[in-house]
Parts: structure tokens; C-alpha cells; sequence
């Protein structure tokens, strides 16, 4: 089976996209064949400050390796070391209806939000659909915001397998749902968009101070409480094995329990994970050669995939 996965370098990674995206991800690499890729094509379309988009970019690279992916395992590049990726979206875009990508929630979210218009943006799901289809990846792990895409993209290599022949294998999503949304800071969906992010390798007592600022409600402390309805534990639990996170469960409901004390908890989980992978993350980053070597490795396996696909696509419209 292959397993493929991107992420955008379009700021500093946090504990959404870890437990959304990063971890289910890393984990894939052991049930099958797994790619995953940054994608700096796909955030140019709300990055306009190339020092920033080359620096996120070489983050993301860190972050990954830092918390676990293993190179021998995971074939891991940037998608812009794949021109075989932007040539397909061409391809793609033939059979791709206008009234598809009209209806993608995340186009119209991103026109909201005042992104401007551009073809780019509004093209975002085909150049996604040509990742995915490069590799003739069976499973794609994603966060539940991105399930559309993924169907998009099963769209478009059905039309085209219909009208041409079969070139491409049809996707599935992987979502986990067990943690579809982590929240942030005030309790909305944590993301860099709305500021309430707690960042993977931010300053360690910068970090710490945001746990702190978590927002919860004003039950008096003496009072039993519901670690259900707390943003303190829904992250908590996300780090906590099942007794651990019972165990502070019950310190809630039993009451004379502030929430600080939790705050306290998940600070001190946080660190316990983190610190490792931060120390793992300076040593990679003393080493850009080493980095980019698996850069430049990655992208030479996904090339001679694409290339591959390409070929077949070309020869199917009648290019080649
Ligand atoms: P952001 O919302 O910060 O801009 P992205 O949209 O770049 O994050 O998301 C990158 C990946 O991380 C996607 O697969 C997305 O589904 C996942 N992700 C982001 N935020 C969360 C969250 N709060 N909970 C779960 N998954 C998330
Ligand atoms: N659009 C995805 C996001 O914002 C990133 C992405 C680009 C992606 N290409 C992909 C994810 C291919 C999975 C497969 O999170």
C-alpha cells in the first residue's frame, strides 16, 4: 500500500498539525510505502515573503525529521524538487469541471478570510489531486478539513481513467478522527490563522506561558468540575496514556481542583515529549548538508514515480 501526506510551509508547525496530520502520518511509515512532502508550490498561494516561505520551508524539513520521520522509511522531499507534479496539474486540470472546485469549502473559507482571488488558489485542489496521483498513492492522511480535497482528487483520476485509460489510482482519505480537531488557546480549532497555536519547538518557556493562558471557565475551585468541556484536558489527553488521563479525570470531578494545576500537568507532558525531539532538532539543524541530502534523496524516488505516472498521461491525451 502507499501512503502519501503534505504539508504546507506557510508558518511555525503546532500541536494541531502534529496530532492531526504529523504523528498520524509518521505512524503510516510502518504499515506501507509512505511519501510525504512539503508543499512550497501550494503555499505560495498566501505566502508572498520569499525569505519567510524558504525559511518555513526548511523548518517543516527539521520539525518532521525531529519528531520522527525516518528517511529509510519515508520518502521525503520538497514538492517543488518534482517539476514532473506541476506538469501533471496541466494534465489534470483537462478534466477538471470549473463547478468542482467552485464548491471547495476551502477556497471559499480563504475568500473570507480576504485572500485574493487568484487562479492559483482557485487551482490549489488540482496541484494537490497532481500530488497525489504522481505517486499512485492508495491512502491519504489528512486532517478532516482536507477530506474534500482527497475526494476532489478521486473526482478528477476517475474522469480521466474514464476518458483516456486507466493512468491513475483512485485514493482514499485517512482521517483520524479520534483526534479530528485539536483545539487551541480559546478553545476554537487551534490554527496559525487564528494566533491561538502552541508551536512544536517555540521557546520552551514562551510555551509554557501560552499553556498557562489557556482559557477556561470561571468554576470556582472548590467545585467538582468536567474535564469534558475543559480545553486544558482535551490537549492533556492527547499526550496521556488512558490511566493517566482518567487519573487527572477524576482529580476534576472530585473538585477542590484548580485549573491551573492542570495547565500545570499538560505543561509538564508537553515538555516530557517535546524536549527530546527539540534536542534531536538543534543537532539536525547544525547539519544542513545532512538535510538536504535527504531532501535531494527523497525527491530522486519521487521523480522516477511521477515520471513514470507523467509518461502514461502524456501518452494517454495523445502528447506523446
Ligand atoms: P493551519 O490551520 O494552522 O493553517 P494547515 O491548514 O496548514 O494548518 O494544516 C496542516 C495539516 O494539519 C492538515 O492536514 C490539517 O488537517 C492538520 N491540522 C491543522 N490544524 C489542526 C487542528 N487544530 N486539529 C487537527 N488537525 C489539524
Ligand atoms: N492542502 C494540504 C493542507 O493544507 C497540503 C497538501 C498539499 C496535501 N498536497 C497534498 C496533503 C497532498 C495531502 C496530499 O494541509
Amino acid at each position: 500500500m502507499r501512503i502519501l501526506s503534505g504539508i504546507q510551509p506557510s508558518g511555525k508547525l503546532h500541536l494541531g498539525n502534529y496530532f492531526g496530520m504529523m504523528k498520524p502520518a509518521i505512524e503510516l511509515q510502518t504499515r506501507g510505502e509512505a511519501f510525504l512532502f512539503i508543499a512550497n508550490y501550494h503555499a505560495l498561494t498566501t505566502v508572498s515573503d520569499p525569505a519567510r516561505l524558504r525559511t518555513d520551508t526548511w523548518d517543516v524539513a527539521l520539525d518532521f525529521l525531529a519528531c520522527g520521520l525516518d528517511p529509510e522509511r519515508t520518502v521525503f522531499f520538497r514538492q517543488s524538487d518534482v517539476p514532473e507534479i506541476t506538469e501533471l496539474t496541466w494534465l489534470l486540470s483537462i478534466v477538471t469541471p470549473m463547478g468542482l472546485l467552485e464548491r471547495c469549502h476551502s477556497y471559499k473559507d480563504k475568500l473570507a478570510k480576504g485572500i485574493p482571488a487568484s487562479a492559483a488558489l482557485f487551482n490549489y485542489p488540482v496541484l494537490m489531486a497532481a500530488d497525489i496521483l504522481a505517486c499512485q498513492s492508495h491512502l491519504v492522511p489528512v486532517g478532516r478539513d482536507q477530506k474534500q480535497h482527497v475526494e476532489v482528487t478521486r473526482d478528477i483520476a476517475i474522469k480521466f481513467n474514464n476518458q483516456f485509460g486507466e493512468v491513475f489510482t483512485v485514493p482514499e482519505p485517512s482521517i483520524q478522527e479520534s483526534v479530528a480537531v485539536v483545539p487551541g488557546l480559546d478553545g476554537q480549532k487551534m490554527s496559525k490563522s487564528y494566533g491561538n497555536t502552541i508551536e512544536l519547538f517555540g521557546d520552551p518557556k514562551e510555551t509554557r506561558a501560552r499553556i498557562m493562558r489557556i482559557v477556561t471557565d470561571s468554576t470556582p475551585l472548590e467545585a467538582p468540575k468536567n474535564p469534558d468541556t475543559c480545553n486544558v484536558f482535551a490537549l492533556y489527553k492527547l499526550f496521556a496514556t488512558g490511566d493517566e488521563a482518567e487519573a487527572l479525570a477524576a482529580r476534576y470531578r472530585a473538585g477542590n481542583f484548580g485549573y491551573g494545576t492542570a495547565k500545570k500537568a499538560l505543561a509538564e507532558a508537553f515538555e516530557t515529549a517535546f524536549a527530546p525531539l527539540r534536542r534531536k532538532r538543534a543537532e539536525l539543524a547544525a547539519q544542513p548538508e545532512r538535510v538536504e541530502a535527504i531532501l535531494q534523496a527523497g525527491a530522486a524516488r519521487a521523480r522516477a514515480e511521477a515520471r513514470r505516472t507523467l509518461d502514461a498521461a502524456r501518452r494517454a491525451v495523445g502528447i506523446a
